[in-house]
């Protein structure tokens, strides 16, 4: 079962799978009998993928070098000539590949190899095997312009504000603190809530369900590891420079939480599932983590965003668009799903400034995020960083909503009158 395996071809031809692009998938472990029993688990698959196996580092990227591959499935600590290892390697010189850590021994993998966007369990069953492979393979496809995933998929951390960062760390030293107040902390900041959710849902953990709360995903990973990783990789950071990223990110924290919580309250007065509201807050929390990752990675061009978006007045995602060839909505979306948080989450934040694009018929944690964020905007009259943002009336009296707009501005005003008097 190689790259090259010519039986696999003519399945492939037999199936009608021959002019559709195959998705190629790299596995390494340098124990030969892990690559034999992953080879036999996902037997069934080879008409679907092409499946390469290769027990040593120097070997596979010379596999990655002769031909493209969506996904990388590797040991954390595979080392290359010359004291490199193979995800360090991977990372710099073929960054848009997805790089999955197969691990046997939770807490020492997550620290020690930080560089990965996803965790497996080595033992896992074969449904989670191709399941987490397969929503790797379709990643690729989510963000067509390749600089900006070789940008994203690069990313290891985002910035915390340096006061969040801070506090986080005082609060490690103390050996009285829950996993619940360490989640409470967490949740204050947007880049480490998308780093703590991306490291609690990887399937490695077991789970049968996705954590989609910081103080959920706290109780499941345990203080010792998250003080493990941010003490000694770079999971979490703190943001270095002055400037355009730093008056972004406290205006945007600030938003953010806001439209998680509003979100979450449309989502609960819509009656929406509890999981729906979950996701609303988690993603109204998120949904502009892709101007976090522009201002922090191309601040130049992000500045000449904001000032357009200041002169003219125009939503931001607009003017993204014109420049980068993807709205923040885009990119935040992609790393989220790179980061492998649940689809509802990563959905919400994708959709979030054009719900209409999602559902036409049912109103959807997307669509909550979509009013909250505009009606926060209105009610503090804080555009900065967005631009002109407004309710799509046109999409809710589709759903047969408009009149419920009033509601929903009245929750806002609620949360916000809340926040300004603690
Ligand atoms: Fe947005
Ligand atoms: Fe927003």
């Amino acid at each position: 079962m190689k790259n090259d395996d010519p039986s696999a071809t003519k399945e492939r031809d037999a199936a009608g799978l021959a002019d559709a692009p195959a998705k190629r998938v790299l596995f390494v472990d340098a124990d030969q009998k892990v690559l034999d029993s992953l080879k036999k688990r996902l037997e069934s698959l080879h008409t679907e993928w092409v499946m390469a196996f290769s027990n040593a580092g120097q070997e596979a990227l010379e596999k990655l070098a002769a031909s493209q591959f969506d996904v990388l499935v590797t040991r954390a600590d595979v080392a290359i000539a010359g004291g490199s290892d193979l995800l360090t390697e991977v990372l710099q010189r073929f960054p848009d590949v997805v790089r999955i850590v197969l691990t046997d021994t939770v807490e020492q993998d997550v620290v020690r190899s930080s560089t990965a966007h996803q965790y497996l369990v080595q033992s896992c069953n074969a449904a989670t095997l191709k399941s987490t492979l397969d929503r790797a393979l379709q990643i690729r496809g989510m963000l067509a312009h390749p600089g900006l995933r070789a940008l994203v998929s690069r990313i290891i951390s985002l910035p915390s504000l340096p006061a969040v960062h801070t506090q986080l760390i005082a609060s490690l030293d103390n050996p009285e603190l829950s996993s619940r107040e360490l989640g409470d902390i967490i949740a204050q900041d947007v880049a480490m809530t998308a780093k703590i959710l991306q490291i609690a849902n990887s399937a490695f953990f077991g789970l049968y369900r996705y954590v989609a709360s910081p103080a959920e995903a706290a109780v499941y990973l345990g203080v010792d590891t998250i003080r493990a990783l941010a003490l000694s990789t770079g999971a979490f950071s703190a943001l270095q420079t002055s400037g355009l990223a730093q008056s972004l990110i406290s205006q945007l924290q600030h938003h953010s939480t806001t439209t998680g919580l509003v979100a979450a309250a449309i989502g609960k007065a819509e009656n929406l599932p509890k999981k729906a509201c979950d996701s609303a807050m988690v993603g109204g929390l998120l949904h502009d983590v892709g101007k976090l990752v522009l201002a922090a990675n191309c601040p130049q061009e992000y500045e000449v965003v904001l000032n357009t978006v200041k002169k003219d007045g125009v939503p931001c995602y607009e003017v993204e668009r014109q420049m980068f060839g993807a709205t923040h909505a885009d990119i935040g979306a992609y790393l989220l799903y790179l980061w492998a948080l649940p689809d509802l989450v990563c959905k919400a934040v994708a959709f979030h400034h054009s719900p209409a694009d999602y559902s036409t018929t049912t109103f959807t944690a997307a669509a909550a995020i979509h009013a909250a964020d505009a009606l926060e905007h209105e009610l503090t009259g804080v555009s900065d960083f967005s631009g002109r943002v407004t309710i799509d009336m046109n999409y809710c009296t589709l759903l047969g909503l408009a009149g419920r707009v009033p509601e929903w501005r009245r929750l806002c005003k609620k949360q916000i009158d809340k926040e300004e008097e603690a």
